[in-house]
């Protein structure tokens, strides 16, 4: 008889498909290497002042090949988007079609494993907007939550003075900026390059000793230092 050999097959692929969501992983999935997300970005909640209405879109294109980083961020009704470009060598520009402002971090662009690397905290299973999640914490500020089922990111909160929420509306992985205009940042950014240089990041903290801990990094990854 044949069929208990394929009733066996069934049972063991029905308790690994289980097994993927009914027990908790050891910390988030590593990030693929590229990937394009929209994030919608709630900063009503934030308890610093922020320039502009706090409701926004952000299309994400993470590029670490490439080692570069985009932020185009639009404001609730607003026409002109903000990029927020970050390379590798420590340089991040923010700009619109009018101004420009360039920021100098010691490291560049944050990597796929960087919450993956033992160091987040579990916090318990939860859902939210009806995905259920496993849910962690890095450094005291990031709450992290990723789908049980498909491991993809589904939201993360900042739960310090920048008060961020972001929520992944989609998550396109593999999915690549090739238009090169999209990342150059413009001449009006380098009329006066050496004025508005700052060594601080968005959160005002400064950076020293070339050190800037993955947790801040995942700040500016998410566009929170553009924010105002
Ligand atoms: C707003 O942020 C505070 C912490 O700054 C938090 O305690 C509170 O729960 C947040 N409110 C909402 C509605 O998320
Ligand atoms: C944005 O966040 C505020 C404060 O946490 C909350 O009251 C509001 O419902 C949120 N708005 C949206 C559209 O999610
Ligand atoms: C970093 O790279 C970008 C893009 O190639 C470039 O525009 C910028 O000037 C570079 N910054 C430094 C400090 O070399
Ligand atoms: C530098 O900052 C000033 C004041 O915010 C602004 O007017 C000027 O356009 C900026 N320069 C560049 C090159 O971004």
């Amino acid at each position: 008889m044949a069929w208990p050999l394929l009733q066996l097959l069934l049972i063991a692929a029905a308790a690994a498909a289980g097994a993927s969501s009914a027990t908790t992983p050891d910390g988030p999935a590593p990030w693929p290497e590229q990937f394009h997300a929209v994030l919608f970005t709630n900063l009503t909640n934030v308890s610093i002042a922020s320039s502009g209405p706090p409701l926004r879109l952000h299309d994400l294109y993470y590029d670490w090949p490439r080692r570069r980083n985009l932020n185009l961020i639009r404001h609730q009704l607003s026409g002109d988007p903000l990029y927020d470009v970050e390379w590798n060598n420590g340089t991040t520009f923010y700009f619109d079609s009018a101004t420009c402002r360039t920021e100098q971090f010691p490291v560049g662009v944050l990597r796929p494993g960087w919450l993956a690397d033992g160091s987040a905290v579990y916090l318990g299973r939860e859902t939210t907007g009806g995905f259920d999640c496993h849910v962690w914490g890095k450094a005291g500020f990031i709450v992290y939550y990723e789908d049980a089922l498909t491991r993809r990111p589904v939201r993360w909160n900042f739960i310090d003075v920048t008060g961020i929420e972001q929520f992944v509306m989609s998550f396109e992985v593999g999915v690549v900026l090739e238009d090169d205009s999209q990342w150059q940042a413009p001449a009006h950014c380098f009329l006066d390059e050496a004025a508005n240089k700052t060594n601080e990041d968005g959160d005002h903290v400064a950076v020293s000793n070339g050190v800037m801990d993955a947790a801040r990094l995942f700040r500016k990854f998410a566009g929170a230092a553009a924010a105002y």
